[in-house]
């Protein structure tokens, strides 16, 4: 059977990026986006070039840097915010302007003090000044689940005739529910697009701890493309989690026939990349990357899973990229087993450091069943250790975990 494509917009750089200190340099942004183009997503959004310079270097060099996937750039409805966007993406293979404008009365009242006819020109205009730059336009009506839906379906309907081809629904604070959102993507489909060849999108946040889900149901209802995050990261609660709707979409085919191209295995090394770019570890039981996601602590459990691993795992760990490691640790190991791990995490250490470490590898170990890469790199935090970080190359940092004695 053949299955129908989803395109994977990944905000990572900018709804990502955005959020209180979470920031990446732009020698860090090229290199999460040559990561995010390997694990296969179909759009990078850079950046808010109007918002900074620094914003609009990184979206100029991704866009260098990026040739087979389409390089996005956000902006307002304004018109100097349109050209910058354009300006930016000068030298993408494939790029697209998103520019979006609120569509709830509460927005248009306290934040924009606009009238629905003004915000509705403000589409029309910033569409088509847009399209007049480039190609391929996404239109974005932010706070759409809170806004009055014939309201809503007006400023669409003004965004496609004016040159979008991509309308997207974004679920801005994180306020709706699935069965609604679901309700909310079908009146679009059904009233505004209809056999028209435009691309429903939806953009969720986790205020709620909803944003997979909410996507999911969208995609039930017609949303051929659905922005989200690397970890989830983003404003406040976070944007739906890449990570999570690609192995929903593959673990799931049964209920929702859909296909992505992302390389599900590059999953793990992404989140890890991110995760060292902006210094912030993954929650331990984060679904899909987190260490503990694959983890048997319970005897019952490793019983299971040792006679046959789909007693209690719906998927493999090598299929999101988490290699088995045979390397096992314990309280009896060497320290150059101990120094040949480091290594492998990218750390290099001389012989006197290893010594300081081995005392707290072996003290902790006393203490601790299981020995993840987190422990030993906290070991290293811990102290006064000297170490050198090795060139991302060399090391297979958060490839795997380290079990101490026996185990999984
Ligand atoms: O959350 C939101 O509404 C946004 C838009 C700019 C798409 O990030
Ligand atoms: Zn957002």
């Amino acid at each position: 059977m053949t299955k129908e494509r989803i395109a994977v917009f990944d905000t990572t750089l900018r709804d990502g990026e955005q959020s209180p200190g979470f920031s990446m340099n732009l020698e860090e942004k090229v290199r999460m986006a040559r990561q995010l183009e390997a694990l296969g997503v179909d759009v990078i959004e850079a950046g808010f070039p109007i918002s900074s310079e620094g914003d609009f270097a990184a979206v100029s060099a991704v866009a260098a840097e990026c040739r087979t996937v389409t390089v996005a750039a956000l902006c307002r409805t304004a018109e100097p915010d349109v050209r910058r966007a354009a300006a930016a993406l000068k030298h993408a293979a494939r790029p697209r302007i998103h520019t979006f404008v609120a569509t709830s009365d509460l927005h248009l009242e306290y934040k924009l003090k606009k009238t629905r006819a003004e915000v509705l020109e403000m589409t029309r205009q910033a569409v088509t000044l847009a399209r007049e730059c480039v190609e391929e336009v996404e239109f974005s009506a932010e706070d759409a689940t809170r806004s009055d839906i014939d309201y809503l379906c007006e400023v669409f309907a003004t965004a496609i005739a004016a040159g979008a081809t991509i309308i997207n629904v974004p679920d801005t604070v994180g306020y709706t529910m699935p069965v609604e959102f679901s309700r909310l993507v079908r009146r679009v489909r059904e009233q505004v697009v209809g056999d028209r060849n435009v691309t429903i999108s939806v953009h969720c946040h986790d205020d709620l701890g909803l944003a997979v889900a909410n996507s999911l149901a969208a995609i039930d209802a017609g949303a051929r493309q659905v922005e989200c995050t690397i970890n989830g990261i983003g404003e406040r609660a976070g944007n739906a989690s890449l990570e999570e709707i690609a192995m929903a979409l593959k673990v799931r085919a049964d209920q929702l026939p859909f296909e992505t191209a992302i390389r599900t295995e590059q999953l793990y090394p992404t989140s890890q990349l991110l995760s060292s770019l902006i210094a912030c570890p993954v929650q331990p039981n984060k679904a899909i990357v987190g260490r503990n996601a694959f983890a048997h602590e319970a005897g019952i459990h490793q019983h299971g899973v040792l006679s046959n691993p789909l007693c209690y795992e719906i998927m493999t760990p090598e299929s999101v990229g988490v290699p088995a490691n045979n390397l096992v640790l314990g309280k009896h190991s060497g320290r150059h087993a101990l120094a040949m791990r480091y290594e492998d995490l990218g750390y290099a250490m001389q012989p006197d450091e290893v010594d300081v470490v081995y005392a707290r590898f072996t003290s902790l170990a006393d203490r601790k069943k299981r020995i993840y890469d987190q422990d030993l790199i906290a070991l290293l935090q811990a102290g006064t250790v000297v170490h050198e970080v090795l060139p991302a190359e060399t090391a297979t940092a958060g490839k795997g975990w380290v079990h101490a004695a026996s185990g999984v």
